[in-house]
This record gives C-alpha cells, structure tokens and sequence, in this order.
C-alpha cells in the first residue's frame, strides 16, 4: 500500500504547499505531475492533489502520480517540452503558455472576452472549448479538462485606477503574444517572464506591475510587493489539464479507461468550488493588509476601451468564429 509523504525538494522550498507526493510500488504505471502554484487551497494545487489521492487509492497497483508543485520538477518555461520527452506525463499549465504550439488558445486572452467565470465556464463546457482540448493532437498534446481559477487583476507599483496609469510601466506577462499586445494597448511594456520569477522582479522593481488571480496573488505574496491591486477581471486564468498521446498509449486499455474517468470525474469536482476558493483568498489579502482598487461601471469601461482593440489584431489568427463563440458564452 503507498503512502502519502511530503516531497524534500517542495518542503526545502515551500513549507506551504500541500504535495502530494506517494512512494509508488514497483509495478505500477509512474506518472510525475509537475506545477508551478503553491499554497495549500490553490485550486490547482486542489485538483492536482485531489487527483493523486484519487488515483493513488483507486488505481493502487496499477498506476501511481507523484505531485510536484512550486516549479520543483520543471518551471513554465520548461515543462511543456518535458512532457514532450517524456520526463513528466500530467501537466496544468496555464492556458496562456502555449502560443508556440497553437494560435487558436489566445482567444482564452482577448481582454474582455468573458463577462465573469460562469461565462468562461459556459464556453469551456461548449463544443468550441471542448474541440480545443484537442487543438495540439498533431503535437502530441492531450486534453483532458480544464481546471478553471479565477479571473486575472493588474497589479502595480502605484494605484492603476485609470489605463493611462499604466503608461510607461513595465508589467510581467506570461508568455503570450495577445498578453503582449493588451499591455501595449495600455502604454506600457510587456516582459514575459517565468511564474516562478515574479516575486523577485517585482520586489526588485525589474517590472512595476503584475496580473494574476487573487489565489496568485496571495499564495506568491505579489501583494506584498506592489502599492495595490485593481479589480479589473481582464481576463481568464485557467489551466489545460494535459498528458501526452505516448503517455495515454503505453497504457493498457482498462488503466487509460480508468484514469480519464476519474481525471473526469476530479475535472468536474474541483471547478465547482473554484469561486468561493479564489473569493476566500481575496478576503485573505485585504486581511494581510493588502489594498485592492474596485472599478465602477464607467471605470471599467475605461479599462474595456483602451484593451478591447486588441481583439481585431488576432481575429485572422484565432478565427473570427471562436472569438464569436468565446464573447457570446
Ligand atoms: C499558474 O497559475 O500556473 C501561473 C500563472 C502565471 O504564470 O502567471
């Protein structure tokens, strides 16, 4: 029977997150899962261990996931060629991370194109959002769900109440090209840059600003560094929940069976509590002490106009009728 431990390399690293990290038996199927979020209720440290515990205990003897997060396996800039090497087999990473591999993903970027997390959720589920989970088969890459997190803030080295704030600031972006384009937008200068490197080019002013979800926010301390943060909701973030193709066919046909079934199952279970996860973290921040700036109706509006631009650059290369489909959920 495998036991659940704590991972050394997480622990050394953050004492904070929940790894969980099984003593697979010799026999079973190995799959190493690796992230980059940390914290105890992150929701993708939720589904991730949600999904080892569930697989460690009904799969026992025949396949095994060891959890890796905090980047202690592989960081956001390596990862995604790991699977491809088959040195890691589950990955979550965020939707924004894979313009090098397929166009069509930027439209989980466009600023503005969902209204709020039900609307995100209403075209994840739709047949648009679930052809997705295959847009990269040619890669190798496969879908097996997403796990949704919340809505993304921009965060700064001064009050962002107003675009124009946002002028000649350099803010972090995940690696993303329609990211790229929605910080020039706003008169500032996108740097894409690791997760894992954020607190510190923040601390160290290498960038003014940020954008990320309050679970980000609060797990990776970004408040800590930064004068406020601005309920904008610009965008999405959520994650691909993945394995490979040669991982999925090395599997015996009942095993595969089994493990999409429950990775379904968990899919299903940990999107349901993803609001309340990311309000409670919210609450979390302005209790440390950090200072978040709410937008009314002509505020936001502000924020719309100056970003909403962005969506007319990438309509040839994601498609006019995923952009339609995305906006209308
Ligand atoms: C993540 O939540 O996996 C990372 C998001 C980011 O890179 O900002």
């Amino acid at each position: 029977m495998k036991k659940l431990t704590l991972g050394l390399s997480a622990l050394a690293l953050s004492v904070s997150a929940a790894t969980a990290q099984a003593n697979c038996d010799a026999g079973e199927i190995v799959a190493k899962l690796s992230h980059v979020t940390g914290g105890t209720t992150h929701p993708k440290v939720v589904a991730a261990n949600k999904l080892a515990e569930r697989v460690n205990a009904e799969m026992n003897g025949t396949m095994c996931i060891e959890v890796y997060p905090n980047s202690t396996l592989f960081g956001d800039s390596k990862e995604l060629e790991a699977l491809l090497l088959g040195d890691v087999q589950i990955l979550a990473p965020s939707l924004s991370k894979f313009g090098s591999y397929t166009s069509k993903f930027g439209v989980f970027d466009l600023p503005f194109i969902f209204k709020d997390m039900d609307a995100a959720m209403r075209f994840t589920n739709s047949d648009a959002g679930q052809d997705l989970l295959l847009a990269m088969e040619d890669v190798g890459f496969v879908g097996l769900g997403y796990w949704m997190s919340g809505m993304k803030y921009f965060s700064a080295n001064k009050p962002l109440l107003k675009p124009s704030d946002a002028e000649g600031l350099k803010f972090r972006v995940q690696n993303s090209d329609v990211a790229k384009a929605m910080i020039a937008a706003m008169g500032g200068s996108p740097q894409p840059m690791a997760f894992k490197e954020v607190y510190g080019a923040l601390q160290t002013g290498v960038v003014d600003g940020q954008e990320n979800t309050w679970s980000n926010i609060y797990t990776k301390k970004f408040f800590e560094v930064q004068d406020s943060t601005t309920e904008t909701s610009h965008q999405l973030l959520a994650y691909l929940f993945m394995t490979s193709q040669e991982f999925l066919d090395s599997m015996p046909k009942d095993a595969r069976e089994q493990f999409i079934a429950i990775a379904k199952d968990v899919t299903n279970e940990a999107n349901l509590s993803v609001k309340d996860k990311e309000a409670n973290y919210r609450q979390s921040i302005l209790d440390a002490g950090g200072k978040i700036n709410t937008l009314d109706d002509a505020g936001r509006k502000a924020w719309v106009d100056a970003m909403k631009p962005v969506w007319k650059q990438f309509e040839d290369k994601i498609g006019a009728d995923l952009i339609e489909a995305a906006a209308n959920s």
